[in-house]
């Protein structure tokens, strides 16, 4: 049994959260935008923090509502994203816009398999997205909650196997409450102190019942697929 798991990720995050343009800072009391949580989401897939920053103030500058992204050139989308990698992604970007438009009549669903049913939506960005923008507790993995997980819960099944089980293990721990910022937490803790390369854990709020804390083999997990 992993005792207040999610008290302890959220009491870091409250300190400690990145200050993100796509995010919503943890106390503060505005609304999320589904619009911005999910263009960031999707850029984010393949693609750091720090190069996605710049894009994402483009793009909500120039199309600062989903209607006004539906309603864009296909070449001026395709331009815009220049430089970001991942085509595909654009275009998926555009179509999805346009269906949220033209089904959802401007409006993200809310449910993640509303939202998998939409172009470019997959089991992540889905997650992701119901969880930071809608609050459901959706149980959100991505590459750094992976590292976190298989670290704290010793999984040293190879990748891609592996996801199965750290899906399992993080699925009782999504709170009710909060499940967005807990995801968000995960992400940061994974990307500041539980790093590939000597992760930090005397300052790791998950340090107490780690259970790869200490092993000198901690940066082998998670195991990577057998080649
Ligand atoms: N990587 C992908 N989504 C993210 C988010 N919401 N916050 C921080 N890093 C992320």
């Amino acid at each position: 049994m992993v005792r207040d798991f999610a008290p302890r990720v959220l009491a870091w995050y409250d300190a400690s959260a990145r200050v993100l343009p796509w995010r919503i800072a943890p106390g503060s009391d505005a609304v999320p935008d589904p619009y911005r949580i999910w263009l960031a989401e999707v850029m984010l897939q393949q693609t750091t923090v720090a190069a996605v920053a710049g894009y994402f103030a483009r793009f909500t500058e120039c199309w600062p509502t989903v209607a006004d992204l539906a309603a864009a050139e296909d070449a001026d989308v395709m331009a815009a994203w220049a430089g970001l990698g991942y085509y595909a992604r654009a275009r998926n970007l555009l179509a999805c816009a346009r269906a949220v438009v033209a089904e959802h009549g401007g409006r993200f669903p809310e449910s993640e398999a509303a939202l998998r049913a939409l172009p470019g939506i997959g089991d992540y960005t889905a997650a992701s997205v119901a969880a930071i923008a809608f609050g459901r507790p959706a149980v959100v993995v991505d590459a750094n909650i992976e590292r976190v997980m298989a670290r704290h819960r010793l999984i040293a099944t190879p990748l891609p196997l592996a996801k199965r089980e750290i899906r399992a293990a993080l699925m009782p721990l999504v709170p009710q409450d909060r499940p967005g910022d807990f995801a968000q937490a995960l992400m940061d803790l994974g990307a500041t102190i539980c790093t590939p390369r000597s992760p930090v854990c005397a300052i790791c709020p998950l340090m107490a019942d780690c259970r790869a804390r200490g092993r000198p083999d901690i940066e082998r997990l998670p195991v990577k697929p057998p080649k």
